[in-house]
């Protein structure tokens, strides 16, 4: 089997728009010298954006941490959230930032989303809100969470950093909740390079969170509360304004990877793989895989090993889990014994590339190193 002459292939590669679109906007940039606060590509976005996902108000953010910050300090959640240890160390750390104690809950088995059977146990006198998160843009179980949260007066904030243009029978998973936010990382679906959302269901909330995006300013001269500085900038906005013209055919590509993988990885023993949901339209933001050793005769950290020794370079999402990390792992809740569902996925998963531009040539080889590696 050839080894490392192949060019190598990460977990990802950035969509970029055509250049020449790109360049049109930028000479307008250029033009107006208007490069932030809230400047006419900022709002043609924002508007853009929210009809494209069917939403009725989004704010854009410089990134998804610090809408996930601000989305906290919006709605002034205190106390204990209860929320899950399989997911980006940002969705805790948002927690860590405003001060707000985190409370892990396991995962299910078949989508690795948090357990909405276990959230009760979970919720003591000091929860305030629930922050779920779609993981792998698969979505949470939205009706048991909202039956939870409104029986005990709790929040819901949902992490849908990987659930871009996401549908459920026709309508927006970030509908859900309180509020949801998005990513526009490089790495997503949808890039701006950095950049992210909130999106919410009323006009107040949403300019309450525009003030505190920007340094809690709500005119010239007033400063309602302690905002912070997490605007999108006019150069962003613009990109994804071009963005959002090829997003479709973006998603197509990536649905046309996963559709690949899972024909060549079909029946191969010990590798499992998610499947599409009916109902749902996905965003294939990852293509997770989970390797049961005993089965496939070699670890995932081996499988993980062998690829990266053939260069291609997938990537142990979601591990170690959250509640591994030094700052969370002294938590009650973060005991591995009450996580053993995360715990397993945790030590069982490989993300594969999926990007728009990998080729089929490159997924049947990696399909096919994946089917030789087993024992
Ligand atoms: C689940 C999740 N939440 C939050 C974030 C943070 O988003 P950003 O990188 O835009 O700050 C990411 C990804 O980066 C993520 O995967």
């Amino acid at each position: 089997m050839e080894n490392k002459d192949q060019q190598p292939v990460y977990v990802t590669r950035p969509a970029l728009p055509p250049l020449e679109e790109y360049l049109e906007y930028l000479e307008r940039i250029w033009a107006s010298r208007v490069l932030t606060n809230n400047g006419p590509f900022h709002q043609e976005f924002e508007k853009e954006l929210a009809d494209y996902l069917g939403v009725r108000y989004l704010s854009l953010f410089a990134n998804g941490t610090l809408a996930l910050v601000t989305a906290l300090q919006a709605l002034g959640i205190t106390g204990e959230v209860i929320t899950t240890p399989f997911s980006f160390v940002a969705t805790t750390h948002s927690l860590w930032w405003n001060n707000i104690k985190p409370v892990f809950v396991d995962i299910e088995p078949d989508y690795f989303t948090i357990d909405p059977d276990r959230i009760e146990a979970a919720i003591t006198p000091q929860t305030t809100a629930i922050m779920p998160v779609h993981v792998y843009g698969n979505p949470c179980r939205t009706d048991a969470i909202e039956k939870i949260a409104t029986r005990h007066g709790l929040k819901v904030i949902y992490d849908a950093a990987h659930t871009f243009g996401v549908t459920v029978n026709g309508g927006s998973i970030l509908n859900n909740g309180d509020l949801s936010i998005l990513s526009f990382h490089a790495t997503k679906t949808f890039n701006t390079i950095e950049g992210g959302a909130i999106i919410c269901h009323d006009e107040e909330t949403k300019r309450h969170i525009d003030h505190l995006k920007n340094f809690g300013f709500e005119d010239e001269v007033t400063v309602v509360e302690p905002g912070i500085n997490a605007k999108m900038n006019e150069l962003q906005a613009a990109y994804g304004l071009v963005q959002l013209k090829h997003i479709n055919e973006y998603i197509e590509e990536r649905k046309s990877i996963a559709e690949q993988y899972r024909e060549g990885l079909a029946g191969v023993r010990g590798i499992r793989y998610l499947n599409d949901i009916e109902g749902i339209r996905h965003s294939y933001t990852y293509f997770p895989i989970l390797i049961n050793n005993e089965h496939y005769g070699r670890t995932r950290d081996e499988l993980y090993e062998m690829l990266r020794s053939h260069n291609i370079y997938g990537r142990r999402y979601f591990y170690p889990l959250i509640s591994q990390f030094p700052t969370y792992r002294n938590l009650p809740s973060s005991d591995p014994v009450k996580l053993p569902v995360a715990t397993q996925a945790a030590g069982q998963v490989i993300c594969l590339p999926i990007y728009p531009g990998l080729n089929s040539t490159q997924v049947d080889r990696i399909v096919t190193l994946i089917k030789e590696g087993a024992r």
